[in-house]
């Protein structure tokens, strides 16, 4: 029989914080003014992590195939030099979009990982 792998213990999370966790917190402004902290498990995408807990604001016509641009959102300045560089496709599709900014990013192309634990995104106006 298969045992189950042991958890962390938790001693050192009592604190309330959650850095290194497999569930980074992402915040999000969304269309409506609202602030939505949601957490969002690593591998995901930003797009998944916001459509999963009704962010508004993020359409993600193409589920996520970079071929839309309807997940377009503003990073905060302080993060993006933590984001993967950009690959052409995303220029190309945010070039598209309305109201790019040097902020701008397609949300699907946001990849959770641990060290994007406060990510914070505001929702761009996608038409939705
Ligand atoms: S969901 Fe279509 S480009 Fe991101």
């Amino acid at each position: 029989m298969l045992a189950a792998a042991p958890r962390e213990s938790g001693f050192f999370r009592f604190a309330g914080h959650d850095h290194g966790s497999e569930m980074p917190r992402v915040i999000f402004h969304d269309t409506n003014g609202r602030r939505v902290e949601v957490q969002a498990p690593v591998g995901n995408t930003a797009m998944e992590a916001a459509v999963d807990n009704g962010v508004s604001g993020v359409v993600a016509e193409c589920g996520g195939a970079c071929a839309c641009a309807t997940c377009h959102g503003y990073v905060a300045e302080e993060w993006l030099p933590r984001l993967k560089p950009m690959e052409e496709m995303e220029d190309a599709m945010l070039d598209a979009a309305e109201g790019r900014r040097a902020t701008s990013r397609l949300l699907c192309q946001i990849e959770i990982n641990p060290e994007l634990d406060g990510l914070e995104i505001t929702v761009a106006d996608n038409g939705g």
